[in-house]
């Protein structure tokens, strides 16, 4: 019998890890398939980093390259350098690389260039708005990957027309919503509302993040200037992330964001299960995050999407999610229509059944044991 393929599959930032607990869990009962993990540290914070791998029964990581933040091509450059190392001590048989963060291109062009194959998880979603670092991402690392597992019908379009072959794309779903069902139950028993002081379905969420949103002082101040004023109508949970955080400070307004205001409740940024539990019982969310797009889709939460485009746009056209961008008029035209129940409800989103995990596990194994084939075909015919 021959020896199992070993991958890597690699995280680095806070949305992988929700992606990479299913995949692991699906490869862990095969005996075809090994697989180590390798974290970048792009994300290394406690509350963005360790309690999702606890929450989330990941194994701890075989490698970790310890790469922190900075600039994007310190950043990029150091997940490069490192990982390169590491491939050359310890050749996987391919790379899976997840998402659209600075850790899923490095790692995948570090592979590539070493004649690695990747398979990219979440491939073919596009934004058209090269303005933003995660399309920027997605474009090349679907450019250089191999095998492209895809979430919605959109992504088989776009790889389609960007000449991608068929035999390279899959739809095989959202392995993000795996652990949303998976964790749903927990969830909702742990009412993390009530924790707060807040009754379900009485209550907005909100998430900012974007560098488009939260690093131009005025355009936060203005966002935060409006949200709190939706909060004298509807209390607002506001998970303030890192980034937003460290701007609103540069931007003199670190006060607004304070802990401990009744109804705009500022807390940092929440574990996976006290998150879903507030977004389960959110009347609202307020969010520019591509993965709270298709969690509260899922949900049939009500989705203020603060951005002028997606490249989900499943969301908008099957789920929950509305585009308002984040000019104060629209945000309240939009507040306005919520409250007077003038807004959609989600359907069904084909293959986001909590069973994507075990279709990229067998996705992976087909894909790595035709390479083998062919690998020996070659060989015995030279
Ligand atoms: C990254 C991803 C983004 C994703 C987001 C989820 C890229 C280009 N961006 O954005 O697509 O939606 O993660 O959170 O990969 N910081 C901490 N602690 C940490 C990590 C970061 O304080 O554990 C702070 C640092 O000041 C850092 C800043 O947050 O400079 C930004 O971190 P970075 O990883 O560069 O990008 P995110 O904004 O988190």
């Amino acid at each position: 019998m021959s020896s199992p393929a070993v991958i890597d599959l690699v995280a680095g930032a806070r949305p992988n890890f929700m992606k990479l607990a299913p995949v692991v869990r699906a490869l862990s009962g095969r005996s075809d398939l090994r697989y180590r993990i390798v974290h970048t540290g792009q994300h290394y914070d406690e509350a963005m980093n360790d309690v999702f791998f606890a929450q989330l029964g990941i194994p701890a990581p075989d490698v970790h390259l310890e790469v922190g933040s900075g600039s994007h091509a310190v950043q990029t450059a150091r997940i490069l350098e490192r990982y390169e190392a590491h491939l050359i001590e310890r050749r996987p048989d391919a790379t899976v690389v997840f998402g659209d963060v600075n850790s899923t291109v490095a790692c995948a062009l570090a592979a590539v260039k070493l004649g690695i194959p990747v398979a990219h998880v979440e491939a073919g979603l596009r934004s058209f708005d090269r303005s933003m670092p995660e399309e920027i991402n997605r474009l090349l690392t679907d450019a250089i990957a191999s095998l492209l597992l895809v979430t919605e019908p959109s992504g088989l379009e776009n790889l389609r027309r960007e000449g991608v072959s068929e035999d390279k794309i899959k739809l095989v779903g959202n392995v993000m919503i795996d652990t949303l069902r998976a964790y749903l139950p927990e969830a909702r028993a742990k009412q993390t509302a009530r924790t707060l002081g807040l009754s379900p379905k009485q209550y907005g969420v909100v998430t900012l993040h974007r560098p488009s949103n939260v690093d131009d002082p005025a355009t936060l101040t203005e966002l935060v200037k409006t949200l709190r004023s939706f909060s004298e109508e509807l209390p607002l949970v506001f998970a303030v992330h890192p980034r937003t955080r460290a701007s609103a400070e540069r931007a003199g307004i670190g006060p607004l964001l304070a802990p401990g205001q009744d109804r705009f409740i500022c807390v940092g940024p929440q574990p996976y299960i006290e998150n879903l539990s507030l977004v389960a019982d959110a009347a609202v969310v307020f969010t520019d995050s591509g993965g709270l797009q298709e969690e509260t889709t899922v949900l049939g939460v009500p989705c203020i999407t603060m951005r002028d485009n997606t490249e989900r746009p499943i969301t908008i056209e099957r789920g929950s999610s509305r585009l308002v961008g984040n000019d104060p008029g629209r945000l309240r035209a939009a507040f306005r229509d919520l409250r007077a129940g003038r807004w959609k409800t989600s359907q069904e989103i084909p293959l986001w059944d909590g069973r994507a995990g075990e279709r990229v596990a067998d996705a992976l194994a087909a894909w790595l044991a035709t390479r083998s084939n062919q690998t020996s075909t070659v060989l015995v015919g030279r």
